[in-house]
């Protein structure tokens, strides 16, 4: 009745931005991630008879606040009848800053809560209960380049291609760790709602699927860069024209934009994306990534910069 699961976070190249289903949390769009090697969430779940009640501990603190999102999501797995469970969830990076740390902890948590209660889902199956509870989670199931597709009413995922196929390196600099003032779900119906530029954005997702897709197939990393920048911009020009307005960027990310800009003038192979929150993620060549690094560490007012590999999707580790 206890497992342990292990989930890398991963980061968005054309990116999901809007829901379609909000009751269950279905995409508006499609998308294609990478899954990082570095950063990672080890998920504990144990069904416990003796409990009077679900119990949630994140980075040693107890948190109250998650639980009823990770007590949906094991009802989602196995049952509503089933056992209270004690979840301890431990990462290695800042939680709930842009950096993706739902996405981990959710690919984690269904898998261990699906080891544990013995229920034996498909990979696919997991994911899309993964998905309900955080859109982005349902990527970091599976490893290395990842498409989420929209098909009819679920959604599916595949794997372009491997961690090894294509070892790009992910450099992120961390600009401010303070938890994001908006929620995801609750900043994309604001998009959907108010943001005059959001139907152009769904309208013209596929086009950016498919120039990403033929790029990680030609390996080529000069298209992948060009349609994975257009389309985060894209992404916040979203937010920016919604009402109230959602600027997730501070003064510290736009200097990092500026330096990735340097480095590309000087020839160097990177691109940037962010997310819903503050910190730039640089994806280069892995024999680029000391200077890229280097680089980032060095612009006034970033905090810490994480160096990653790609890596493979979520796994269980014990299931005792
Ligand atoms: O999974 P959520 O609800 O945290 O949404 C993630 C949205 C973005 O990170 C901004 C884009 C993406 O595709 O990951």
């Amino acid at each position: 009745m206890r497992a342990t699961a292990k989930a890398q976070p991963n980061i968005a190249l054309v990116k999901y931005w809007g829901k379609r289903d909000s009751e269950r949390n279905l995409p508006a769009v499609g998308s294609i991630s990478i899954t990082l090697a570095d950063l990672h969430t080890t998920m504990t779940v144990e069904f416990d008879d003796s409990l009077s009640g679900d119990t949630l501990v994140v980075n040693d603190d107890k948190n109250d606040a998650m639980l009823p999102r990770v007590s949906r999501c094991l009802d989602s797995v196995a049952g509503a009848g089933r056992s209270f469970a004690s979840v301890t969830s431990d990462s290695n990076f800042p939680i709930a800053a842009g950096l993706a740390s739902s996405a981990s902890a959710f690919a984690a948590l269904v898998l261990a809560a699906d080891a544990a209660a013995g229920t034996g889902y498909s990979r696919d199956r997991l994911a899309s209960l993964a998905g309900q509870a955080s859109g982005s989670a349902a990527r970091s199931l599976f490893g290395g380049f990842v498409e989420l597709e929209n098909a009819g009413d679920d959604i599916r995922l595949h794997e372009l291609c491997t961690a090894r196929d294509w070892p790009l390196a992910v450099v992120v600099a961390i600009t401010a760790s303070a938890p994001k003032p908006v929620s995801s779900t609750v900043a994309m119906e604001t998009s959907r709602e108010t943001s005059p530029f959001y139907d152009r954005w769904i309208e013209q997702q596929e086009a950016d699927l498919a120039e990403a897709r033929a790029a990680i197939a030609e390996r080529s990393f000069e298209r992948l860069a060009a349609v994975a920048e257009h389309n985060c911009l894209k992404m916040h020009s979203v937010m920016w024209g919604s009402r109230p307005p959602m600027v997730f960027w501070n003064s510290t990310t736009l200097a990092c934009m500026e330096a990735v800009r340097g480095l590309q003038a000087a020839g160097r192979a990177v691109f940037f994306t962010i997310d819903a929150g503050p910190q730039l993620k640089a994806v280069c060549q892995p024999a680029d990534a000391e200077h890229v690094r280097e680089t980032l560490a060095r612009v006034g007012g970033v905090e810490q910069v994480v160096v990653s590999g790609l890596g493979d999707g979520a796994r269980v580790v014990a299931d005792d």
